[in-house]
């Protein structure tokens, strides 16, 4: 059986590899310790948004350390049509957990123009838990039609359109390793 890393050349359709595996690695691990760092000795719910967030979800959980009681939970939420200018969401799959009094970390693989992730937390923030961040892979902060702020980030990317690492364009390209740009489709 050959023995190539999936990585070992770029995707046909990439036209600039930004952060490869090592990157990803190196920043994800930071991110997990600063999170543990945060919240050791406390309960924490982890809350991935579904679909973009599961590479990043699945790593970033695993960089988190045995001091933080971690639990883990999912949401999917779908943009209503004309939600650029309404920012308004509408929730495809609910929390199975009760967020109230809990310390919940949202965790989302871009946020862009803002608006999915206040209306999202908007949304969750009126459920009362006892403290509420959100986590993202990539902020396009140039983007941003809402003031949105999250509180852990690892990379800051410039306006181009990204897939991999659980990025997908038309559902494409989630399973690449790295994160990259793609040719203009
Ligand atoms: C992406 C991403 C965020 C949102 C960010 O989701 O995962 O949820 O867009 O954009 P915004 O800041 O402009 O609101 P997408 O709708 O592509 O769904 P997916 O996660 O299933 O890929």
């Amino acid at each position: 059986m050959s023995s190539a890393p999936a990585s070992a050349s770029p995707h046909p359709d990439v036209k600039k590899v930004l952060f490869d595996e090592d990157a990803l690695r190196a920043r994800v691990r930071e991110l997990g310790a600063c999170i543990t760092r945060d919240y050791a000795g406390r309960r924490l719910m982890v809350v991935g948004v579904l679909k973009g967030s599961l590479i990043f979800m699945a790593d970033l959980l695993r960089a988190i350390g045995p001091e933080v009681d971690v639990h883990v939970d999912f949401v999917a939420v779908s943009s209503y049509a004309g939600s650029a200018s309404t920012g308004t969401i509408r929730v495809l799959l609910d929390l199975r957990e009760n967020p109230e009094g809990r310390d919940v970390l949202v965790v989302e693989d871009i946020v862009d123009t803002g608006l999915t992730l206040s209306s999202l937390t908007e949304t969750l923030r009126a459920r009362r838990p006892a403290s509420l961040e959100v986590c993202t892979l990539l902020d396009k902060v140039s983007c941003r039609k809402t003031p949105f702020q999250p509180k852990y980030k690892g990379f800051e990317i410039p306006d181009e359109f990204v897939v991999g690492f659980g990025l997908d364009y038309d559902e494409r390209y989630r399973q690449l390793p790295y994160v990259a740009i793609l040719r203009t489709p």
